[in-house]
């Protein structure tokens, strides 16, 4: 597949200069085209061809979603938004009274109010504190004490970007017996992941932003060896391993992070979200980390140029698909308004214009948003 291919199914395209996937991802043709015949069948058939869904979900779009990010199919369980999976591990844990969170103080709300909320618990919050945007593992390793049970943050920062050092921060917490919870939103499918290198416990990715999939779907991973360590918050008819016999109840999980799924999911998101993540295979990761970060370099040289301030950092190993900037004397709203009657779209964000190119994205885009700049 190349970019033409790509670029003529995504319908926006004609019609705006699309430059905000960090927030949502326009719908593409063939991820519509998915939702429509799954909804055909249950138009036609009912529940008719219920257990062939269930097993396509798990037998087919599992090991997709898992080969995407180097995970094994049964540590993968269907979430229908990033906050969701992080609230399993917030509420799936067993606190003790004095235990202690590690949370970057710029993260996305999601990974804060779950976090707050155990306070009733006694689970205390130690905030890793940001230095010019950057969380730091040395800060990190800082802060870890006897009573640290997790450290939770997000692979690439929702505000300005900035790429988390993951291996080192998986190092650090492997070795010093803390589990890494990730919101993974950010990074999944704009970056490249190795999980079976990098030892994170859990990630959370919701589909409708890098993935290119439709709003309410997503995965969680937890790894295997921390499958026991959560018990499932919410626990339902599917969360079970006898989920067949409705009336022979009988609480023992399912063996694998299917259990995290309390009842029936998203199957229509799900057939698109698929449909999403073949795109991204057939691309491969690599090539989209390559493309998205020479497209976010043309930008930074386009904004210096023009007398902006680049917020994300630049230092190696640090970018990601966001790039943010700012004009030093003209509010950010006032850009914001130009670039929008230009019908280019990026976000307004902290203080600053985020811009998120993604495939379907080329050098023209950017150049169209540089055009559009006052
Ligand atoms: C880093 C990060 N985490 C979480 C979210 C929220 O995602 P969801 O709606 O899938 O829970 C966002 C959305 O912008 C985000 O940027």
């Amino acid at each position: 597949m190349d970019l033409r291919a790509v670029q003529a199914a995504f319908p926006i395209r004609a019609r705006r200069v699309y430059l905000n996937n960090a927030a949502i991802a326009p719908a593409s043709v063939p991820v519509i085209a998915a939702m429509d015949r799954f909804l055909a069948d249950v138009r036609d058939h009912g529940d008719g061809h219920y257990l062939d869904w269930c097993r396509h979900a798990d037998d087919v779009i599992k090991p997709k979603l898992a080969a995407l990010v180097g995970a094994r199919p049964d540590e993968i369980a269907f979430i229908k938004n990033t906050t969701e999976g992080l609230l399993q591990v917030a509420n799936g844990l067993d606190w003790r009274d004095g235990d202690n969170v590690l949370v970057p103080d710029i993260e996305y709300p999601s990974n804060v109010y779950c976090w707050m909320n155990l306070a009733r618990r006694g689970v205390g919050i130690r905030w890793i504190p940001s230095r010019d945007g950057r969380i730091l593992v040395e800060d990190i390793a800082a802060l870890i004490d006897a009573r640290t049970r997790v450290v939770t943050l997000s692979a690439v920062q929702f505000s300005n970007g900035f790429r988390q050092d993951l291996q080192r921060t998986a190092e650090l917490c492997r070795d010093r017996g803390v589990l890494l919870n990730v919101d993974g939103i950010q990074w999944v499918g704009a970056l490249d992941l190795d999980l079976t290198r990098c030892p994170v416990d859990f990630l959370s990715a919701g589909g409708h932003k890098w993935l290119l999939g439709p709003i309410g779907t997503g995965f969680f991973f937890c790894r295997r060896a921390a499958l026991d360590r959560l018990r499932p918050p919410n626990i339902g008819y599917h969360s079970v391993a006898k989920d067949a016999d409705h009336l022979d109840y009988d609480l023992v999980f399912r063996p694998d992070a299917g259990r995290f799924e309390e009842a029936l999911v998203n199957f229509p998101g799900l057939w698109g979200l698929e449909a999403a993540v073949d795109m991204v295979h057939e691309l491969a990761p690599r090539r989209i980390e390559a493309h998205v970060l020479a497209l976010g370099e043309i930008l930074i040289e386009g904004v210096l140029a023009r007398g902006y301030t680049v917020v994300s950092s630049r230092r190696p190993g640090e970018r990601s698909g966001i790039v943010s900037f700012r004009h030093p004397a003209r509010p950010s709203e006032e850009v914001y308004a130009r670039l929008q009657s230009a019908r280019v779209d990026v976000a307004l964000c902290v203080g600053a214009l985020r811009a998120s190119p993604s495939v379907h994205n080329d050098a023209g885009d950017v150049q169209a948003l540089l055009d559009a700049l006052p």
